[in-house]
């Protein structure tokens, strides 16, 4: 084999090789797959991802009414997570069967989740209700109700996290 052969070969079988570790990031960051992940740890990471964000978010927007003049601009920028993560399919996604806690998985998730799944999905569609209401009022942009309704959603944080969330120290 010529050198000018072997370097063609080579480089080919490089690009294969490329192509390949492309095609796997693209499976792995596609939540659908993530979410039948080999490993639960990779599941169990991102929707603690997703929650953080969605905390973040929601203290964005709390902060606002904490201040003598609430900024309406804000509070919409902060609210936005918060809608979207309300059109995503989360129970599906983040809470495949497996990725409770268990060997070698840390997690906050508590096993009823697994135990009484219509109650769970039940509390995120109140969490999906909160955030469709909340983007009502911050579209009407009527201060008083945007603060009830941040008020209203507070509470589903707190009504799923009260049954299916361990209790932090
Ligand atoms: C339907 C149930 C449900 C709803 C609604 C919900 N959460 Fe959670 N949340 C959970 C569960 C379960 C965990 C634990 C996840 C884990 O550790 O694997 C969690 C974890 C968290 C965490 C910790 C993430 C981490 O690992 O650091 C934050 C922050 C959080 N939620 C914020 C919120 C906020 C803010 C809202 C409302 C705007 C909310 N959650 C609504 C179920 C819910």
């Amino acid at each position: 084999m010529s050198a000018g052969m072997y370097f063609s070969v080579r480089r080919r079988a490089d690009l294969a090789r490329y192509h390949l570790i492309t095609i796997a990031i693209a499976v792995l960051l596609s939540p659908a797959v993530s979410a039948q992940s080999a490993d639960p740890m990779v599941t169990v990471e991102m929707r603690q991802q997703g929650f953080k964000d969605m905390g973040a978010a929601f203290k964005g927007v709390r902060d606002q009414f904490r201040r003598s003049r609430p900024v309406m601009v804000m509070i919409r920028e902060y609210s936005r997570p918060l809608l979207r993560y309300s059109r995503e399919p989360v129970i599906e996604n983040w809470f495949p069967q497996g990725t409770g806690p268990g060997e070698g998985i840390e997690t906050e998730a508590l096993p009823v989740i697994w135990e009484r799944p219509d109650e769970f999905a039940a509390r995120w569609e109140d969490y999906i209700l909160a955030a469709e209401n909340l983007q009502s009022a911050v579209v009407s942009g009527d201060l008083e109700a945007t603060r009830e309704r941040v008020r209203e959603m507070g509470d589903t944080c707190s009504g799923c996290h009260d049954t299916f969330r361990e209790e932090e120290d």
